[in-house]
């Protein structure tokens, strides 16, 4: 059993959890994730690693309310435990010899692109932040994301705080503005994510991605995660998660990721009810 240290709130659907996993803690790095399963009869689920404390021998996950399973692990507090927990998987991401990037997060996506940008500026990298939220109301980690990049540009669609624009407008303002980016790195919705790779393409710069595909088993059996990247068949789980941006087949992805909507659905009913 990994016991749960902590737990945050972030706003009315996303939750960060601190989780006693000391053999996790040892050997993540930035980019790798982990598969947990609340009991006997869960599901299992794929979660990044928002960070780790060597020293404390903990994880930090957070998730966003979005289906029965991260409903049921939402019910757990400080002081109960996770069943399975298992990592670190995937690969660690490859964030040397850059210059000047841009890390984007969209929505839940910061919980992820923020750490690539700690990650990122501890490596000298000059980094700027562009974090994409429906609402002022669900916005998550500023002061991470502040404290984590050179500077923070914040956007909301309804302009209820930060700039009014989706991080596709910031990013193409500071590129024309003369920013110097020469890596990206985009996380969140799979068409955000895609609007940004079309984006760099025109103009050149590197683009890494972070995909959160449906998995399994997480060590390139099952299939579940599976993808095209520059017309080879790929597995997020083994692979990546992290790939380049421009060569992912997002129209295949974005259909995969809908396989399983409508039981999704009916399983989440069932839990709340
Ligand atoms: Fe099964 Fe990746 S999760 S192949």
């Amino acid at each position: 059993m990994f016991p749960i240290v902590g737990k945050r709130r972030l706003n009315d659907t996303m939750t960060l959890m601190v989780v006693e996993a000391p053999y996790i803690a040892r050997k993540a790095q930035a980019g790798q994730f982990i598969i947990l399963r609340v009991n006997e009869t869960g599901e299992r689920i794929p979660l990044t690693i928002a960070d780790y404390d060597r020293e404390k021998g903990t994880v930090t996950i957070i998730f966003q309310k979005v289906g029965k399973t991260t409903m049921l692990l939402d019910t757990l507090n400080e002081g109960d435990a996770i069943l399975d927990f298992i990592g670190p998987l995937g690969k660690a991401s490859e964030l040397e010899g850059y210059h000047k990037a841009a890390v984007i997060g969209g929505g839940a996506g910061c919980a992820i692109a923020y750490p690539q940008a700690k990650a990122l500026k501890k490596l000298g990298t000059a980094v700027d932040m562009i974090a994409g939220f429906r609402s002022e109301d669900i916005i998550i980690l500023e002061d991470e994301m502040r404290a984590a990049s050179d500077h923070l540009y914040l956007m909301t669609d309804d302009g209820s705080n930060g700039h009014k624009g989706f991080v596709t407008d910031a990013l193409k303002k500071n590129i024309e503005a003369g920013a110097g980016y020469d890596f990206v790195v985009a996380i969140g919705p799979l068409p955000m994510m895609r609007a940004v790779c079309a984006l760099t393409k025109e103009y050149g710069i590197k683009t890494m991605i972070s995909m959160n595909s449906i998995m399994i088993d997480g060590t390139g059996m099952c299939g579940g995660c599976r993808l095209t990247v520059g017309g080879e068949t790929k597995f997020a789980c083994v692979d990546g998660p992290d790939f380049d941006g421009h060569e992912v087949d997002f129209d295949e992805a974005i259909k995969r990721s809908r396989t399983y909507a409508e039981l999704e659905k009916e399983a989440a009913r069932e839990e709340n009810c």
